[in-house]
């Protein structure tokens, strides 16, 4: 008899813990389908916002040449790996002399643009270093701090490899001075501050930066999350001439601009 009642509560303890486990389970793949069903309609609903047109990355793209990817894995901050290529078939059509990135990070796209483009290409990327993050012209967002406070910019550039074609530039963006690189970049890549302020001032710098023909690509467009970036995108769209060219990049976050 007493065998009998530890073994039944043995079986209700078992049981009890199952259901937990199914019902823990069952919670978390609920909470990961409508987070996903979520983002889904918030990245619709941004691109439907966005007063930007579309094309699609084909159009830009008439090289038939191999891309290759190093320490390509997708992490936070970073841009998806379907960005990535595009990029770099954008680049390898291009053939641009002189790139800027705006936002070095860990340096994953600034070694991968590197390893995709002339070998007399220069990139020049700028970081903001960790000092200075609360002294900045203006204010940066408080979800785009911890990008900028770590230990080095550009941990992912690998001398070796890029073959001396990298530049790291340190600063604030906003009083960097840019007058030595006017009108001689021919692709400028704005990934640095996502806030209002920062995006038209990098997007005026590049625009000055830029030689006739050359190309800027914002990123974080129309995604849901980076309001801040979609608003000063549009701004210059509607109310600034030169900037009336702007696309969005169909299935990216991208948005793309020929300077005529
Ligand atoms: C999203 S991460 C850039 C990711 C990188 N472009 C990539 O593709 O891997 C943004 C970077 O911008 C830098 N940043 C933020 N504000 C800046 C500023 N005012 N001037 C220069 N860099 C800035 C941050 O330090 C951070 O490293």
């Amino acid at each position: 008899m007493k065998n009998k009642l530890i073994f039944l509560k043995r079986q209700v303890l078992l049981a009890w813990i199952l259901n937990l486990m199914i019902l823990r389970f069952w919670n978390r793949s609920l909470r990961i389908i409508s987070d996903s069903i979520f983002h889904f309609y918030k990245i619709k609903l941004a691109a439907l916002k966005s007063k930007i047109p579309t094309i699609s990355a084909d159009s830009l793209i008439t090289a038939s040449e191999p891309v290759m990817l190093y320490q390509a894995q997708e992490g936070d901050g970073g841009i998806s790996i379907k960005e990535l290529w595009t990029m770099l078939m954008i680049t390898v059509t291009n053939k641009p002399v002189s790139i800027f990135e705006f936002g070095t990070f860990e340096g994953r796209t600034t070694i991968n643009l590197s390893i995709n483009c002339p070998k007399e290409t220069t990139i020049y990327t700028i970081d903001l270093p960790r000092e200075k993050i609360s002294e900045t012209r203006y204010k940066l967002l408080d979800i785009e701090k911890h990008y900028a406070d770590k230990p080095a910019s550009g941990t992912k550039i690998c001398e070796v490899k890029t073959g001396g074609k990298i530049v790291q530039l340190y600063g604030d963006s906003a009083v960097f001075d840019f007058k030595p690189y006017e009108n001689t970049i021919d692709l400028v890549f704005i990934d640095g501050s996502h806030s209002y302020k920062y995006v038209i001032n990098d997007s005026l710098k590049a625009y000055i930066m830029l030689r006739t023909n050359g190309i800027i690509i914002w990123h974080d467009h129309a995604t849901g999350l980076w309001n801040e970036v979609d608003s000063a995108i549009d701004h210059l769209f509607m109310n600034d001439e030169r900037f009336t060219g702007i696309r969005h990049i169909q299935d990216t976050s991208f948005a793309i601009l020929r300077k005529q």
